[in-house]
């Protein structure tokens, strides 16, 4: 029911409408209330953006959050997920989890019956991808028939930019090296998502991929575990930065998306960081804008 472990656990209409609910939050237009509820975050990595975002939108919607980094938790000391899962049900009443495999996710999901939403794992990363869209709308009035380009690995951040994309009607575009495309299975979802609305484009071409695109969107070349890879990855990603050269092949309206922590000079140049195209400080802003919309719906 309320999970979100991948962002197609959410339907188009319930999309739009965290969607809109985000934007109307962030207008000051709803004040919604949780007191006594608590938001637990359950992480296995490093976060800045997440953390911070939820942390602050359930302050601001008066409920409480406890940071429960896989360090300070049994967790850390093997405790099996399903054991973590019953335990934490009892004590919270959403629950964001930071890890590795979408299979633990899961998991907790089973054996707990408050909200989990997926904070990053290996497959996923619904939430920024609301902030993302957010972000988008803002700028373009609408999503439906827009062209979104994806340059670089074919991770977690692409993976649900082809579903939430797909889900609204736009385009996607992703360029990569070869052996570093999608996952062909999030691939055929997000074409059965689009039900003949838009296209998917997965190609090794960066100038033919961002060719009409109105967002170009960057990430990492070598994610959190990855890092003993970033030798052999940056040489052959090189053609995929996003610099004023590949933004001038653009839409002249073209906005720049990074979904942080950039890395300047790797996947994408300091000037286009800081260019007018960047809007990737309003992007950070909405993740907490839009995880404020998704905690109140799911508290609701
Ligand atoms: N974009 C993002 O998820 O940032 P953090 O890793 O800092 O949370």
């Amino acid at each position: 029911g309320r999970d979100l472990l991948s962002l197609s656990d959410l339907s188009v209409d319930e999309l739009l409408e965290l969607l809109t609910f985000a934007a109307e939050l962030k207008a000051g237009k709803h004040h919604p209330q949780f007191p006594q509820k608590v938001l637990g975050l359950l992480f296995r990595k490093a976060s800045t953006r997440t953390r911070v975002s939820f942390s602050v939108a359930m302050y601001q919607l008066g409920g409480q959050v406890l940071d429960l980094h896989s360090g300070v938790t049994q967790v850390s000391r093997g405790e099996p997920t399903s054991d973590t899962a019953r335990v934490l049900d009892r004590y919270l009443d959403v629950v964001a989890i930071r890890t590795f495999d979408q299979a633990e996710i899961q998991e907790f999901a089973d054996y707990a019956s408050i909200p989990v939403i997926n904070a990053l794992t290996d497959l996923e990363h619904p939430c920024q991808i609301l902030a993302d869209l957010l972000t988008i709308q803002e700028e373009f009035g609408a999503l439906q028939g827009l062209t979104l380009t994806y340059l670089g690995d074919g991770n977690n951040v692409a993976h649900s930019l082809l579903l939430g994309c797909a889900m609204v009607g736009m385009n996607v575009h992703i360029a990569g090296p070869e052996g570093y495309a999608p996952d062909p299975a999030i691939v055929k979802q997000a074409n059965q998502l689009m039900q003949g609305n838009g296209h998917v484009l997965i190609t090794t071409d960066p100038e033919a991929a961002v060719k009409d695109a109105q967002v170009l969107y960057t990430d990492v070349w070598a994610s959190m575990g990855q890092e003993s890879e970033a030798g052999q990855r940056l040489p052959v990603f090189q053609p995929y930065q996003v610099n004023d050269a590949l933004l001038e092949k653009a839409s002249p309206e073209a906005i720049v998306l990074h979904c942080l922590p950039a890395h300047r000079g790797e996947e994408i140049t300091h000037e286009v960081m800081e260019g007018a195209a960047s809007r990737v400080w309003d992007q950070a802003e909405n993740r907490m804008h839009a995880q404020k919309a998704l905690l109140a719906s799911v508290l609701e």
